[in-house]
């Protein structure tokens, strides 16, 4: 697919898939940059005015003209300058369940009038060839603010509003789960939302909007006031967001892929965010005002996990071939290549002391990296060996999907194995606790096997939660150790 969020390559390719459909006259050099009155309105026309015309406004929205579309309707704004992705407009016509997507019980729209409202609202909104562009949303909301807020009460959500859930067919799995460093809080990802979790009783808190689709990555700060959300929609958009615990209030969105973001943190210092996914490089920007700062380039394959040290001074990432890069995290210079895996790592942690960073991945090993040398000062090879079954032959997966460290060092892992195990800082197993039992093994949806997807420990050592595929949460005491 060409970038389309690139201004510059947007005229030439609108009017190329416009020539192509024939739907709107325009020469191939036409010039004009995608807009409303000559590309968008035409769209809107055809598909969407019988409902939202002057005649008709369902869900109070009218899209008969410029104006009325920037409106919005009963339910707010429908589009938003800069960003398809977050905009109600575009979500209803890439919906994905027929039930959710516009126009209602119809086809959905030829993919090459969706790129033309994608490149029109990622472009900012322009009515006509002569109009300007609309500035996307600044991002000067956010200040970082590291350092502060260390003491004090540790943050927790206060009052936030309800939300409305989006309605999934499915369970939908735990693709990211963290735990504050600072307050009894766990946040887990669900679809196009987070939830906000007690680590000892699993009652909800709170939830706060995602709708750019699906977080793949959530980080709590060091404060345990802001946390990083990241991911997006498969191949049509991808971001990071920067939210307040206290409040709820997305104070930023840094990024504007084309794919989701699979791999994220936010720098310990608040001031830069690292995302990355199938595009092999790593962006950093700025959180101050969204700028991007740096481009890293070195990975060959999608990169699945990022970390910033605690201390601030590396960046590692690993990816889906098993390699993994240390980075350093201001000036973005290689500083280290990390060589033990043979399959694609699934997780990087690091130990609060910034000496040991702890590597996962779908070989089976799971690595205490020794940072000042760069080699394994432990390692296990079958961390999460899963039970032959009876006739099966040959290799079985044994991947370990996820490593998180608790405050004290010690370690926590989940396997193909349906197992999650506690480890010691020598590497020496400290416990294991089963997720499989007659119910939860299959998933009664898709028939396949339920499996541990995401691991984490409370801010006091106390809890160890995991979350699985079928979008379940589990907690066990493990003793305190602050
Ligand atoms: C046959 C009638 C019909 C057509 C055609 C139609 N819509 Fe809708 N639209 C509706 C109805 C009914 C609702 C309210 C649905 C609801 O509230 O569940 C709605 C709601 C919406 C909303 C608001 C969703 C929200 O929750 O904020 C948007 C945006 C929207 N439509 C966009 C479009 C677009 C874009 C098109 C053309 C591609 C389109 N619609 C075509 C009937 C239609």
């Amino acid at each position: 697919m060409l970038q389309m969020s690139s201004g510059r390559f947007v005229p030439q390719m609108a009017a190329l898939i416009l020539l192509g459909m024939g739907l709107v006259p325009v020469r191939a050099e036409d010039p004009k940059p995608v807009n409303h009155d000559d590309h968008v309105a035409a769209i809107l026309k055809r598909h969407c005015l019988q409902c939202h015309g002057a005649g008709k406004q369902e869900a109070g929205l009218d899209m008969s003209s410029y104006v009325a579309i920037k409106k919005g309707g009963s339910g707010g704004p429908v589009v938003v300058a800069g960003r398809a992705g977050a905009s109600r407009l575009f979500k209803v016509i890439t919906a994905e369940n027929p039930e959710e997507r516009m126009p209602p019980d119809n086809d959905p729209l030829p993919k090459e009038q969706v790129a033309i409202i994608r490149a029109w609202i990622d472009s900012g909104l322009r009515q006509n060839a002569g109009s300007s562009a609309a500035p996307a949303p600044t991002t000067t909301g956010f200040v970082p603010s590291a350092g502060q807020g260390m003491t004090g009460p540790p943050p927790m959500p206060l009052g936030w509003p309800v939300i409305e859930r989006t309605k999934t067919a499915r369970p939908f799995p735990v693709l990211a789960l963290a735990t504050s460093p600072r307050a009894p809080l766990a946040a887990v990802a669900s679809y196009e939302c987070i939830d906000f979790i007690d680590p000892v009783t699993g009652k909800t808190i709170g939830s706060l909007p995602f709708p750019e689709g699906e977080p793949h990555v959530l980080r709590f700060s060091r404060s345990g006031a802001i946390l990083l959300a990241a991911g997006g929609r498969p191949v049509q958009n991808g971001v990071a967001v920067l939210y307040d615990v206290k409040s709820g209030k997305r104070l930023a969105t840094l990024g504007n892929e084309t794919d989701a973001v699979m791999a994220a943190d936010l720098s310990p210092d608040e001031q830069r965010v690292a995302i990355a996914g199938s595009g092999r490089t790593i962006k950093l920007f700025s959180t101050r005002d969204g700028k991007l700062l740096n481009t890293l380039v070195k990975h060959t394959d999608w990169i699945t996990s990022a970390a910033f040290s605690p201390d601030g001074k590396l960046l590692a990432t690993g990816d889906r071939i098993g390699n993994i890069h240390l980075w350093d995290a201001n000036s973005g210079a290689v500083v280290l290549p990390l060589s033990e895996h043979k399959g694609a790592v699934r997780a990087l942690s690091w130990r609060s002391d910034s000496k040991v960073l702890a590597s996962c991945g779908e070989d089976g090993l799971v690595v205490w990296w020794d940072i000042s040398k760069g080699w394994p000062e432990t390692s296990k090879a079958d961390a999460h060996p899963p039970k032959r079954p009876a006739g099966v032959y040959g290799k079985i997966a044994n991947g370990v999907l996820d490593a998180a460290f608790g405050p004290q060092g010690e370690l926590a892992t989940c396997g193909r194995d349906h197992t999650v195990r506690l480890w010691a800082n020598d590497g020496k197993e400290l416990k294991a606790f089963s997720i499989q039992n007659p119910d939860s093994t299959i998933d009664s949806h898709v028939g396949t096997r339920i499996l541990p997807t995401r691991v984490g420990i409370a801010w006091d050592g106390g809890t160890l939660m995991a979350g699985d595929s079928a979008g379940k949460l589990y907690s066990w005491p493990i003793g305190k150790t602050k």
